[in-house]
C-alpha cells in the first residue's frame, strides 16, 4: 500500500512489534475454529503490554504466533519490520507451568539455554546468580525443583527466560497457578525486573488487577472469535505499589474493564439465576 511516506521513513517509525489483521483458524475434526479475527496491535520497544481476555479468546494463540512457534492463517506480524516466519531466538517465554528439569538444580535450570547457545560458563553463571538473587532466590541456587515451592519454581523459570537478555519477554498467564500472596510478590518482582532491564513485555492474563497493575497499555479481547475490544492506556506512576490498588484511579481502570466484560457477557451478575 502506498502511504506517500518514503520507505525508510516507514521503517524508522515502525513499532517494535506490529500485528496487522491477524487471523488464526484451526482445523479440527468438528470443523474450523476461528481463534483470532483480524487482530491488529502495535507495540513500541520497551512497552509493558498486556492482553486480557476470557478463556478461549485466543490469547495463547496470539503469543505462540508472536513467538514464531505457529503460523498465522492471515494478516501479518513483524518485529522491527521483519516478518516473523520462524521461531524467534531473541525472546524469553514463560508459561503458566514452569516445566523445569527435575534432575537439574535451580541454577542448572536457569543455565540450560546458555549451554545450548555456547555462552561462556563464568559469564552465564554470574548472570544466573544475579537473576536468582533479584527474584529472592539467593541461597536456593543448588536446590532441586522438588525442594522449591510453586512460586519459587516459577521464579526459576522467569530467570531461565531472562538469562540470555532477550529483547522481548512473552508471558502466558505466568502467575495463574500461584496463591494470591505469591502472585503479589511476583508481580512486584516482575515490575522491578522490567524497570531495570528495559525489556519489551507481552503479558497474557485473565486477571484484571494484574493487567492494570503491570501495564502501560491493556488490550482487552472479546470472547471467541478473539477480537480486540478496547485498548486502555494505564496512566499510573511507576513503580506501582500494592497500596495503589486501593486508589480511586486504579479502581476506575478495573471498573472500566469489568464493565466491558459485563457488557460482553464474559461476566454475568445474575449467573444461573439462583437468586430468583
Ligand atoms: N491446536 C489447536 N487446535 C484446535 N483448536 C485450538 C488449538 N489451540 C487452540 N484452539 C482453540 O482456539 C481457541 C483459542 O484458544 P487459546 O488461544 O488457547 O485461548 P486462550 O489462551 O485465550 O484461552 C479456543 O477455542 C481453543 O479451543
Ligand atoms: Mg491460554
Amino acid at each position: 500500500m502506498d502511504s506517500g511516506i518514503p520507505r525508510d521513513m516507514d521503517m524508522l517509525s515502525a513499532p517494535y512489534l506490529r500485528i496487522s489483521d491477524l487471523v488464526k483458524i484451526y482445523a479440527t475434526r468438528d470443523g474450523v475454529v476461528r481463534a483470532l479475527d483480524r487482530v491488529s496491535i502495535d507495540q513500541p520497544r520497551g512497552e509493558f503490554l498486556s492482553i486480557l481476555g476470557p478463556s478461549g479468546c485466543g490469547k495463547s494463540t496470539l503469543l505462540m504466533i508472536a513467538a514464531g512457534l505457529i503460523p498465522a492463517s492471515g494478516g501479518s506480524i513483524t518485529i522491527e519490520g521483519k516478518p516473523v516466519d520462524s521461531p524467534r531466538t531473541s525472546i524469553g517465554i514463560v508459561f503458566q507451568s514452569p516445566v523445569l528439569l527435575e534432575w537439574r538444580t535451580a541454577l542448572g535450570n536457569v543455565l540450560l539455554q546458555t549451554e545450548a547457545r555456547g555462552t561462556k560458563r563464568e559469564i552465564a553463571e554470574q548472570r544466573a546468580r544475579e537473576l536468582l538473587s533479584a527474584v529472592g532466590l539467593a541461597g536456593f541456587e543448588d536446590k532441586f525443583p522438588h525442594e522449591l515451592s510453586g512460586g519459587m519454581r516459577q521464579r526459576v523459570s522467569i530467570c531461565r527466560a531472562l538469562i540470555h537478555g532477550p529483547d522481548h519477554l512473552l508471558m502466558d498467564e505466568p502467575f495463574g497457578a500461584l496463591d494470591s500472596l505469591t502472585r503479589d510478590q511476583l508481580v512486584l518482582d516482575l515490575q522491578q525486573l522490567w524497570m531495570r532491564q528495559q525489556m519489551t513485555v507481552l503479558f497474557i492474563t485473565h486477571s484484571i488487577a494484574e493487567a492494570v497493575f503491570l501495564s502501560d497499555r491493556v488490550v482487552v479481547m472479546s470472547p471467541r472469535p478473539g477480537r480486540i475490544d478496547r485498548v486502555i492506556q494505564i496512566d499510573l506512576p511507576r513503580p506501582r505499589t500494592l497500596a495503589m490498588r486501593d486508589t480511586p484511579e486504579f479502581a476506575a481502570y478495573s471498573r472500566q474493564i469489568m464493565e466491558l466484560f459485563l457488557a460482553r457477557g464474559v461476566l454475568n451478575e445474575h449467573a444461573g439465576g439462583l437468586a430468583k
